[in-house]
């Protein structure tokens, strides 16, 4: 089994109906219309603290996933089936393997490099060399390192914003520190003339203070 899983390229899932109702759900909430009241600069620095652990953009993050600067992130679809279900499709590059010491420890991860005597794996925090003589058992698993239910762990105004600066073609710049509240970062087209585009951002889309912690 684990042979011939091994063989296909990847893992692909059928999509179950609570996760069809998800995509609904998701899309029309980042319609366009919607994303055109996206704050950028914010939605950079969602991206920095939720995906660049993992991911380089523009020629930023981590290298655990894969480089999404040159990926289809323009397009919603795209960003959404790997957002809401990253399990569905995973590359054979990015599988994850599960390993199970002789000593009982578990590490899952993604096989970076291997030797006649070692197995290298990438954890979404480490990287760690195991032994070969110290794997009891080696498996490949049809879950993605990648989380589950991210956009759903973020307030709303901030996985629109996050999704709006996903599509934008180019880097944006990082909201200043003054423009603390009320800033509309959009590659240093306007900037904030202190609270006056607090009253032009729509009713119910304010970065909210206490619960995300970014401001
Ligand atoms: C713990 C590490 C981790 C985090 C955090 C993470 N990802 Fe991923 N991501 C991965 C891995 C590993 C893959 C490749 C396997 C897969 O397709 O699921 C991946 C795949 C993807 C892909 C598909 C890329 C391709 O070329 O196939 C996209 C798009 C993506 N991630 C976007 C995001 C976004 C946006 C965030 C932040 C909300 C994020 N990821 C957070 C690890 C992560």
């Amino acid at each position: 089994m684990l042979a011939r899983l091994r063989q296909v390229w990847g893992t692909v899932r059928t999509t179950p109906a609570d996760r069809q109702a998800e995509f609904r759900r998701w899309r029309k909430a980042l319609r366009w219309t919607e994303i055109e009241a996206a704050d950028l600069a914010h939605g950079r620095v969602v991206y920095m603290k939720t995906c660049g652990v993992c991911h380089m953009l523009h020629g930023e993050g981590g290298t655990i996933g894969p480089d999404l600067t040159g990926s289809n992130r323009s397009d919603l679809e795209y960003l959404l089936s790997n957002l809401l279900d990253p399990s569905g499709i995973v590359g054979r590059d990015y599988q994850t393997t599960i390993i199970v010491t002789d000593n009982g420890r578990w590490i899952a991860g993604i096989v970076k490099h291997e030797t006649p005597t070692s197995v290298t794996l990438q954890t979404p925090t480490e990287r760690v060399t195991v032994p070969l003589d110290d794997i009891d058992e080696r498996v490949l698993s049809p879950q993605s390192l990648m989380p589950e239910n991210q956009l759903a762990q973020l307030e709303p105004e901030a996985a629109r914003d996050l999704v709006a600066y996903l599509r934008h073609p180019t880097q944006v710049r990082l909201p200043e520190l003054r423009e603390q509240r009320g800033f509309r970062g959009s590659e240093g087209g306007e900037s904030s003339g202190g609270g006056a585009t607090e009253g032009g951002r729509r009713p119910g889309l304010q970065p909210n203070p206490s619960k995300n912690g970014l401001f």
